[in-house]
């Protein structure tokens, strides 16, 4: 029984995490964080993320499997995110996966991050409509996707941002605001007392001529500090919760509108909206908004599935199991900077996995 289950590894950032899936169902899945060590250095320090992983990464399968019911020999195939992500961090999860498909005898499957984002949503509202629209909002990324078959085509960019991803922009403004790190959530917690129209904050390329598909958010963040800096010097007291709802309400309109627009010229209807941004409480209920009048079908998963996690890596390689893809040499390396063209890592070189 169970040959089938797929053991997903994710180790790229701060969150050490493993998932069990099979045939699109999650049976499991264990996360350790070692957010709480960078909270003093205000962002992730690349050294202390590594050594954590190598702490948490036995513990956090164990944990996966217990919770799934299942032992070692139950799994049947091994995904780990190879990129891209923070090179020392990615290298941990790529060697504990290197270790147990070889130990077990079965294939490993390299896994994209952000396709792992995308496919987080299968597990909670099954496969995806062939094509949708889906927007990345997370801590180093934003983009606008154009997907057919996340496992079999190659995936479309529409729009990425030309600085800073909508979860930077909220982490850096945060700081500045005096919130503790991570940012995003903070600002979504604060913000639930401030008035979203105090300060009229900017939405960066939103004119006529500006790419509809392209992001910026490094002038808001700017914004942001300018109007700090303004009330600071002036002696006031910073109106902290109508801030962060002001800056809420900015990327979250900015982000909304041109998914929207890429539907609308796409002839898409589906949007889905994934990665930790998406855990956003304004972005969900705008989009939600947004999308209703649209007419458009809008997937956000869970929160708990939305922010980096084990179980979307395994959904990615259940996919990849499912659609019969071949499986990555046991030679992979990690790919820190790799461009989300394939969900999947293509073998370009040496032998593959002998199983
Ligand atoms: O996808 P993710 O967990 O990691 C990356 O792959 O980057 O996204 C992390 C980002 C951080 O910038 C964090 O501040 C942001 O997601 N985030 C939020 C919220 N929860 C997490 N941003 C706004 N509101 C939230 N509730
Ligand atoms: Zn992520």
């Amino acid at each position: 029984m169970a040959s089938g289950v797929v053991l997903g590894i994710e180790s790229s950032c701060d969150e050490t995490g493993a998932g069990l899936v099979q045939d699109g169902r999650l049976l499991g899945h264990a996360l350790a964080s070692s957010m709480d060590e960078h909270a003093r250095f205000g962002g992730v320090v690349p050294e202390i993320a590594a050594r954590a992983h190598v702490q948490a990464i036995q513990h956090v399968i164990r944990q996966a499997l217990d919770e799934a019911g299942l032992a070692f020999t139950d799994i049947g195939a091994v995904a780990v995110t190879t990129g891209p992500g923070l090179s020392g961090a990615l290298q941990v999860g790529v060697a504990a996966a290197k270790g147990l498909a070889y130990g077990l005898g079965v294939p490993l499957h390299g896994v994209h991050h952000l396709a792992g984002h995308v496919a987080a949503d299968t597990l909670e509202h099954g496969a995806l409509p062939d094509p949708c629209m889906v927007l990345i909002v997370s801590g180093g990324h934003t983009s606008l996707l154009l997907v057919r078959d996340l496992v079999r085509e190659p995936i479309v960019h529409l729009g990425d941002t030309l600085d800073d991803a909508a979860g930077e922009c909220f982490d850096k403004v945060a700081r500045v605001f005096g919130l503790p790190y991570p940012g995003g959530p903070a600002i979504d917690r604060a913000a639930r007392d401030g008035d979203p129209t105090a300060v009229s904050f900017p939405r960066p390329l939103t004119g006529p001529r500006d790419d509809p598909y392209a992001f910026s958010f490094s002038g808001l963040k700017t914004a942001a500090a300018r109007w700090t800096e303004r009330l600071r010097s002036n002696g006031k007291a910073l109106p902290v919760a109508d801030g962060a709802a002001a800056l809420q309400e900015a990327v979250a309109d900015v982000l909304t509108r041109k998914a929207l627009i890429a539907c609308e010229d796409h002839g898409v209807d589906t949007l889905v909206v994934v990665g930790g941004v998406a855990a956003n409480s304004r972005v969900r209920a705008l989009a939600e908004e947004r999308c209703r009048t649209a007419g458009i079908t809008l997937r956000v998963p869970p929160m708990r599935l939305c922010t980096d996690n084990g179980a979307m890596i395994a959904a990615v390689g259940d996919l990849l199991v499912r659609a019969d893809s071949p499986p990555a040499p046991l030679d992979v390396s990690i790919d820190p900077s790799a461009p989300l063209e394939f969900a999947a890592l293509r073998p370009t070189t040496g032998a593959r996995a002998a199983v």
